[in-house]
């Protein structure tokens, strides 16, 4: 019988008996997959495994934080949290390029992964969140090969070490109910899709501190509004992106030139086509109203009534 609590063991099992006293290495993003990953070695092979979290600077209000909450404390695994916020954003000043930029920070995580992990002793393995599907989508080749092209974070070229995909028979729903019976938590067992690239794909044009920090207030708004109107299971993907577009607007009496912030939900099965949310119009207004209220440099928001195609769910 196929359980989930049968693949547990089995799985448990199957890695205690590969690493032996050996040890692996993991990059945690705190999306679905390689939390899971984490989750799953963690449980079999407890402190041999070393978990590398590169901050980027990219991220949503309080996922770091929240991520080490949750595995290193929690969870007690080792955790090597990188705060590579300056690294990432000096390569990025000046550019403004959607696809520079992607490679940009492609390249640059690698390079802080490669830094970090030289840096530790004894490392054989390194543990990644295949599923079947990207095994499926890559043929006979490994899931390296479509990973990176659109997920940040592939492999150091010349770096020696044997893989461990213990996912790479599973589909989605199947990780997310692994990820549920190893106890982490809901909110990132169900987290929307978040790309690599993060916050920088949602400023549009190059990337500012200033910029990155109205993405993601906007963004807090929105999502924490959405969860309050009960409809986070029922959107695909919710955010903010900041257009390059100032316009005229008033506050109490004064006239202020200040910039738009964009509003994208849809709903979609697999990202590769979607529709706009017809999220209800209480809600929009509420969002509307605390963003422009507590968003400085922020008078006015539009929302995106776009499907894909034409448009694509991220707007760089
Ligand atoms: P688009 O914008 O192409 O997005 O309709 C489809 C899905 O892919 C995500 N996306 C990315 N994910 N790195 C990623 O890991 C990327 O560079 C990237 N670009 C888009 C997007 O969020 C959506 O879920």
């Amino acid at each position: 019988d196929w359980t989930i609590e049968n693949f547990i063991d089995m799985e448990v099992e199957a890695i205690q008996k590969k690493v032996g006293d050996r040890n692996v290495l993991c990059a945690l993003s705190g999306g679905v997959d390689s939390s899971v990953v984490a989750a799953l070695i963690h449980k079999a092979i407890g402190d041999q495994l070393t978990c590398i979290f590169v901050d980027h600077g990219l991220l949503r209000k309080n996922e770091a934080d929240d991520v080490m909450k949750v595995f290193a404390d929690d969870f007690h695994m080792n955790i090597i949290k990188v705060d590579a916020k300056d690294r990432f954003l000096s390569k990025l000043a000046g550019v403004d390029d959607p696809e520079k930029k992607r490679k940009i920070i492609g390249n640059e995580f690698i390079y802080v992964f490669d830094d970090e992990a030289a840096k530790l002793k004894d490392m054989d393995f390194l543990a990644q969140g295949t599923l079947y599907t990207d095994v499926i989508e890559s043929g006979t080749e490994t899931a390296q090969t479509i990973k990176s092209h659109h997920n940040v974070g592939g492999l150091p070229e010349d770096m020696q070490f044997e893989l461990i995909e213990p996912l790479n028979t599973l589909f989605k729903d199947e990780v997310r109910e692994l990820g549920t019976q190893l106890g982490i938590p809901e909110h990132i067992v169900w987290r929307q899709p978040f790309p690599g690239p993060g916050l920088a794909i949602r400023v549009l044009g190059e990337v500012t501190e200033e910029k990155l920090e109205i993405v993601r207030e906007s963004d807090a708004i929105l999502r924490e509004e959405i969860a309050n109107a009960g409809l986070d299971r029922d959107i695909w993907q919710y955010f903010t992106v900041l257009p390059n577009i100032r316009s005229v607007g008033v506050m109490g009496d004064a006239r202020t030139y200040d910039y738009t912030i964009g509003i994208r939900a849809v709903t979609s099965i697999d990202g590769m086509t979607s529709d706009w949310a017809r999220i209800p119009w209480d809600v929009l207004e509420k969002i509307s109203t605390r963003i422009v209220n507590d968003v400085q440099h922020i008078n006015r928001v539009v929302y995106d009534v776009t499907s894909k195609p034409p448009a694509t769910i991220e707007w760089e």
